[in-house]
């Protein structure tokens, strides 16, 4: 399973906070049993750009990879596979910006977006299908159980987008949404799953419980026909543009 979605390259974002933390996260996920975390730093346009965005994340990943080399998992396990990504906030224009391709998940057309959470357009909408037919750049909605109380009809029509969807391990944790978020991967609505994780507190590395989650409900060969399909599908977007 790849954790699609996380934040723990140490003092580039809200996410982890220094090396060690980083290396709590990354023992967390290899005693989860997740083969593969894709970093993914926050990226605003407003407030960086893609050249000093790539400088700082190469730092940051330099420092977590220098102390992965000293030491193990505490399971005797290896740590997860790590490919470098951006979680991108959405803007006006972005289907224009011309760094966008430098932010894509490493090595492949796969772009991590974050949608906003101010009330949504259908320009918005539209702007996501333009990046999706236009740019060679194929769209991951981060986190869509967080705009399920956006307009439903924009919902829908994002939902229809020719995309992948993302949803966070706590969908299927919490009670509430549990249902919901298994009927979303049940039906193939959602492809990949992230922990969304911070640190090791209030934002932790939660995939693996929630995996259980999953397996309970739709049973393990479900949990391992959705692992090919993300590898796949990564296979399949591997880029030319690098
Ligand atoms: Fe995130």
């Amino acid at each position: 399973m790849i954790d699609f979605h996380s934040h723990f390259l140490p003092g580039i974002d809200d996410g982890s906070e220094n090396v060690s933390m980083s290396l709590s996260m990354l023992n967390a996920w290899s005693i989860q049993g997740i083969d593969t975390v894709v970093a993914s730093p926050h990226f605003y346009a407003t407030r960086n750009n893609p050249e000093r965005f790539l400088r700082n994340r190469e730092a940051a990943y330099n420092a977590v990879r220098e102390a992965m080399s000293r030491y193990r998992p505490s399971n005797g396990g290896n740590w997860p596979d790590i490919m470098l990504g951006a979680e991108v906030y959405f803007f006006n224009g972005i289907s224009r910006y011309e760094g966008l391709h430098d932010l894509c998940l490493e090595g492949t057309d796969l772009l991590l977006l974050e949608m906003p959470f101010t009330p949504w357009t259908s320009r918005m909408i539209d702007e996501v299908s333009i990046i999706a037919s236009t740019t060679g750049i194929m769209p991951v909605a981060a986190h869509i159980e967080r705009y399920l109380n956006q307009p439903k009809s924009l919902v829908n029509a994002f939902l229809d987008l020719d995309i992948y969807i993302q949803s966070n391990a706590e969908f299927f944790l919490e009670r509430g949404t549990s249902r919901k978020a298994l009927k979303m991967l049940k039906k193939g609505v959602v492809t990949f799953l992230g922990s969304d994780a911070h640190n090791m507190g209030s934002r932790s590395v939660n995939i693996g419980p929630a995996l259980q989650v999953i397996s309970k409900s739709l049973g393990q060969d479900f949990v391992d026909d959705l692992t090919a399909r993300q590898y796949d599908i990564i296979e399949q977007f591997k880029s030319n543009y690098f």
